[in-house]
């Protein structure tokens, strides 16, 4: 049996690296956002919207507890699930936790192709969205950096730099078990 779970900052690369390694490793790919949306028939920026950070959290806890007790799965979190509760600690005995680490400079890039349905970072200018990155990530880091395997994948922009980045992803899995 075998399951992994993906962490990292919004934008890391967590769902696009997610699902090329879950093809390559012939397991299923779950994204924890996804599975939420699925479950309450309603996206993560209505969620937040309706019941707040603290509402969302704990549905995400919920939630994360559900998919955390699949079998043959590659999980990916979202970017604040580590922080909150007992997460990570709870993730890194159901799983091999994997950290994707990004320069804000690749946080940045990835983030420009899907802020929209991001809450924390919907409607911040280049400027803003810098800062609360660099801001965040100190606090979250911390985090993070508890998982089995930190790996840095790079920027993720086309095809190609993706399988590179899972290849090398796969060798490093390799080498920690
Ligand atoms: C969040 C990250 C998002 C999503 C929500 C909050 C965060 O997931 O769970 O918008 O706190 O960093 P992604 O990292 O998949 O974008």
């Amino acid at each position: 049996m075998r399951r992994l779970i993906i962490v990292g900052y919004m934008g890391s690369g967590k769902t696009t690296l997610g699902k090329w390694l879950a093809k390559k490793l012939k397991l299923e790919f779950i994204d924890l956002d996804w599975y939420i949306e699925a479950r309450y028939h309603k996206t993560i920026s209505e969620l937040f919207a309706q019941r707040g950070e603290e509402g969302f959290r704990q549905i995400e806890k919920n939630m994360l507890h559900e998919v955390a007790e699949f079998e043959n799965v590659i999980i990916s979190a979202g970017g604040g699930t580590p922080c909150f509760f007992d997460n990570m600690q709870y993730m890194n005995r159901q799983a091999e936790t994997i950290y994707l680490q990004a320069t804000t400079e690749t946080l940045l890039t990835h983030l420009n192709m899907g802020k929209s349905t991001r809450p924390l970072v919907a409607g911040k200018t280049e400027e803003e969205l810098k800062e609360f990155i660099e801001t965040s990530l100190a606090k979250r880091a911390a985090f993070y950096e508890q998982a089995h395997i930190i790996f840095e994948p790079g920027p993720l922009t086309n095809d190609e730099l993706v399988e590179t980045a899972t290849n090398a992803l796969i060798q490093k899995i390799r080498q920690n078990n």
